[in-house]
């Protein structure tokens, strides 16, 4: 195995339809591929130095994370990352500069820290000419991930890598098969938020009043199984229900935010079939479904009309079959 000049890798958003935070615990989640919004990272060897690992933002045009703003930034977890890398894939050490082209909004519950770490993952991998596979590559962004955001459930590390929606529990990852009569609309609130504060604040509230905690995490299990069901059978209608339903259950424990709910209120009044806040919450991205008797645009504009400072789309039938 030699060494290239350079190496390539790039990683897609997610979004999570179900689960979220209760996952963290074990309960299952689901969640979305979002493909065009992508993050590409070139990676090179550099000149000896001390500082291992230079990060690099390509200026694609939407913000990259706050710490990698300044040119040159030393990322620790990214850094972690590489050296266990090096470790895991018996490679000689050395200091590595990583160009980051992130066209995922971060803090906005789309999985930006998570695909940026796998796309660092696969340029290194090309880099160096190693094998990486689905097992180390897991575990190399979950490194990535712990510095970043603490206790990560794995969810985001699996799905900004999957072309197809999956269910996952535990650490473990199952295609699903999505066959429903409808369109995904992810709307960005525009308000940034921090996965590891909405975590932190809801692990403090679940330690003062363990009968919540029991209660979240079997409500949102259920809602989560029930959906999966809806889903085998294509069933549209029940599927943006089980999402509202959750919508209410991560509103009840101080996850939404006045922008959030607005969405999830606009996109219910105009037909959607169901929506609800998706990722870490307080601030981010809410996630709609709208049948095929309402057009998407009218869904995208009364989402932009109530505050969306963006909308995407994402196909409802993006089958693992
Ligand atoms: O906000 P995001 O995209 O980082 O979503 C994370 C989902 C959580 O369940 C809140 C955390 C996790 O590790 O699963």
């Amino acid at each position: 195995m030699s060494e290239h000049e350079f190496g390539v890798g790039s990683a897609h958003a997610k979004a999570i339809l179900f689960g979220e935070h209760a996952v963290v615990y074990g309960a299952p989640a689901v969640a979305i591929p979002v493909p065009q919004l992508r993050v590409s990272v070139l990676a090179r060897c550099a000149p000896e130095r001390s500082n291992g690992v230079r990060v690099t933002d390509a200026g694609a045009g939407v913000p990259v994370p706050d710490r990698w703003s300044r040119t040159g930034a030393d990322d620790p977890a990214l850094r972690e990352l590489v050296t266990n890398f090096f470790v895991a894939t018996e490679t000689r050490s050395r200091a590595i500069d990583l160009t980051v082209d992130c066209r995922i909004p971060p803090g906005r519950g789309l999985g930006s820290s998570a695909a940026c770490a796998r796309a660092v993952v696969y340029a290194l991998g090309d880099l160096f000419d190693r094998p990486v596979d689905a097992r180390l590559t897991f575990d190399l962004v979950q490194t990535a991930e712990r510095v970043a955001h603490g206790s990560p459930s794995g969810v985001d590390t699996v799905a900004t890598g999957s072309a197809v929606p999956i269910w996952f529990q535990g650490g473990v990852a199952k295609e699903l098969v999505m066959d429903l009569d409808g369109v995904f609309v992810i709307a960005d609130s525009g308000v940034s938020s921090a996965t590891s504060v909405a975590v932190s604040e809801l692990r403090r509230r679940f330690d003062g009043d363990p009968a919540a905690k029991a209660g979240f995490l079997e409500r949102s299990a259920r809602i989560t199984a029930a959906a999966v069901e809806d889903l085998a059978h294509a069933r549209v209608g029940a599927v943006g229900h089980r999402m509202t339903e959750n919508q209410a259950l991560l509103g009840e424990f101080g996850l939404g935010i006045a922008e959030t709910d607005r969405l999830v209120t606009a996109a219910v009044a105009v037909g959607c079939a169901g929506a609800k806040l998706s990722g870490g919450g307080l601030g981010g991205c809410v996630v709609a479904l709208a049948d095929v008797a309402h057009p998407v645009e009218a869904v995208e504009t009364a989402l932009r009309v109530a505050g969306a400072v963006a909308t995407w789309t994402v196909p409802a039938d993006l089958s693992a079959r």
